[in-house]
């Protein structure tokens, strides 16, 4: 019975349709041989997810990019991306030269595919389940070095990026991948650390680096914007917490930080075009057949940035994921973390981690730009897969 369904299903995703197949659209154009890829090397040209946006204007919602050699499909609007991320045929990974080189090619859940795929996910999966109160104590285990470490520091600004949160997020994984969170002073914590920047860096960390400094460039009005923002959670985590430490369970009690949270989340948008996806058969979407093995990219840029989905989007506003009682809420566009078959894995501790280290953080603490620094723009930064701000420093006091 299953097959019947099955081999009907297929029919009509590449049947008879596929015979009047347009086709492959256009994109672009690249440079010889480099193709776009002089877009992500390194320090991003600035505005580059607005003009990967403004392309669909003009090449319609798939369109091709060129990364050296390789041709990727870039998926635009939710709508699109959500066709073709829950095909059940899109469901294989590219293979990346770093990723092989640091996990072995085709290896761990993120770029597996078949089989060995869906068991490392589904023991995955079964593993963030269980061990939420496993994953609380990392967080808050690592949380409590951060504030400590910024009670501890006498210096007029620091680059809290790179030297708090980055060694914080790599050894809450330490800690849940081996069972122990290491030094940051130790010999053996500074090769996990640059095996894991050979990883994020070169791809991009995905990470709250944005989060406690509300993204956007710097003028007066804007800062005093985003004071404004931090005064608002602070007060709210005043009200409900005093000075008890806080827990993922506490965020439905602080609706407006979670919301705060959510909201930079969006705009620091640290996965713009995901991860990679392919075709493990042919596949029809839009009157396109495209053939096995095609990589397509979704533009989650696209919809965090749909005017929409979330009005005027270069606005940090946020109340739009507060609804008329003043509740969190989630619209079912809002995928940072991707969505369908293959969305991220690490999606729950990556929540704990941005909402319990926010909170802690602007508990105890002001964050202000030094005067004569920049605050880190969401239009620059440096991109692979995932993007991170150009360096930036925060002067810290207690409150
Ligand atoms: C803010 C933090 C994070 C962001 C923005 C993020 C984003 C993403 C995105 C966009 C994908 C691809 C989804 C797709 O193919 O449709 C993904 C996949 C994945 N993520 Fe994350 N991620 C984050 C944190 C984490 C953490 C903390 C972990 C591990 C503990 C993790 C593990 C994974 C894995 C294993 C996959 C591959 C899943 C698969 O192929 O089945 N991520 N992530």
């Amino acid at each position: 019975m299953m097959g019947v369904i099955t081999s009907r299903r297929r029919k009509r995703l590449t049947g008879p349709e596929d015979e009047n197949a347009k086709p492959l659209p256009e994109g672009p154009p690249g440079y010889p041989l480099l193709g776009h890829l002089h877009l992500f090397r390194g320090r991003a040209v600035p505005n580059v997810f607005q003009m990967i946006n403004d392309w669909a204007k003009d090449y319609g919602k798939i369109y091709p990019l060129k990364f050296g050699p390789k041709t990727m499909y870039i998926l635009n609007g939710y709508d699109c991306i959500d066709e073709v991320f829950n095909h059940p045929d899109v469901d294989g990974r590219s293979q990346s030269h770093t990723f092989a080189a640091a996990l072995g090619e085709g290896k761990g859940p993120a770029s597996a595919s078949g089989k060995s795929w869906s068991c490392q996910r589904h023991y995955a999966i079964g593993f963030f389940k269980k061990a939420s109160e496993y994953l609380d104590q990392a967080v808050a285990d690592e949380t409590k070095i951060i504030v400590q470490k910024l009670t501890d520091q006498s210096q007029d600004s620091i680059d809290i990026q790179r030297d708090l949160y980055r060694p914080a997020l790599y050894n809450i994984l330490t800690k849940i991948t081996f069972g122990k969170r290491l030094d940051y002073s130790s010999e053996d914590f500074k090769v996990l650390v640059e095996a894991m920047d050979t990883v994020f860096t070169q791809h991009g960390p995905a990470t709250l680096y944005y989060s406690l400094n509300l993204p956007f460039g710097s003028p007066a009005e804007i800062k005093r914007k985003l004071s404004g923002f931090k005064v608002k959670c602070q007060t709210e985590i005043d009200n409900v917490l005093g000075k008890s430490s806080p827990t993922y369970e506490d965020r439905n009690r602080l609706p407006y930080l979670q919301a705060t949270v959510a909201e930079c989340a969006r705009l620091a948008n640290v996965t713009p075009l995901g991860v990679p996806r392919v075709a493990t058969k042919d596949v029809s979407f839009q009157g396109y057949r495209f053939p096995t093995g095609t990589t397509f990219m979704s533009n989650l840029h696209s919809i965090m940035m749909d005017p929409e989905i979330f009005p005027e989007p270069e606005k940090l506003k946020p109340e739009r994921f507060l609804d008329a009682e003043g509740n969190y809420h989630r619209p079912k566009e809002y995928t940072p973390l991707g969505m369908g078959m293959r969305s991220c894995i690490g999606e729950q501790l990556a929540w704990r981690e941005l909402f319990v280290i926010t909170c802690s953080v602007l508990q105890k603490f002001t964050l202000k730009t030094p005067d004569g620094h920049e605050t880190p723009s969401v239009t620059t930064g440096t991109t692979g897969v995932a993007r991170s701000p150009l360096p930036f420093r925060v002067r810290v006091t207690e409150r």
